[in-house]
């Protein structure tokens, strides 16, 4: 049976504390950012009935909602995820050819993981930034203003990343 490490334990019932009896529920978009950051950056079927016991809820109430939001991945993907927008200003600033440079770059298609593990290419609704269209998420970074030059020199540098992507430094876990 998977159980989160002891950080990520301590973590979780930090966050089920917030609520009250009865209202733990209420933790269920943490628990499984903190989750998909602890298990491989993806929410199994396994991991989402561990998230479900925490809470004491059924799964199928987990299920809904890892299911619903595009930030949570219900099965494996790369190292590094990039997330491009495909929303109104994104694409009429040019999103399509964004993509399809990343499908033709990595040599894969959207929704899938390059050879190597390292990339896996997702397209995703508008995430806010679309002053600074065309866009995409990596983890909880945005790169704006994409350019296909700026693509290669993003690649480039995510090749050598040590960690996997994930939204959890952009979360307010502590307060
Ligand atoms: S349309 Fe792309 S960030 Fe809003």
């Amino acid at each position: 049976m998977i159980e989160f490490s002891k950080e990520a334990k301590a973590k979780a019932d930090q966050i089920i504390g917030r609520y009250p009896q009865g209202k733990q529920k209420s933790a269920m978009l943490p628990l499984l950012h903190l989750a998909q950051s602890e298990f491989d950056g993806w929410l199994s079927p396994e991991v989402m009935d561990y998230v479900a016991s925490l809470m004491a809820v059924k799964p199928i109430e987990v299920y809904e909602v890892a299911t619903f939001y595009s930030m949570f991945n219900t099965k494996p993907v790369g190292k590094c995820l990039l997330e491009v927008c495909q929303t109104s200003s994104c694409w009429l600033r040019g999103s399509n050819e964004i993509v399809d440079h990343i499908r033709r770059k990595l040599n894969i298609e959207v929704g899938e993981t390059s050879a190597d593990g390292m990339f896996t290419l997702k397209t995703v609704e508008c995430l806010g930034s679309c002053g600074t269209a065309p866009m995409l998420q990596c983890g909880a970074d945005f790169h704006e203003n994409l350019t296909v030059e700026k693509v290669d020199a993003l690649i480039d540098e995510l090749k050598n990343k040590k960690e996997r992507s994930s939204y959890l430094k952009s979360l307010v876990l502590n307060s």
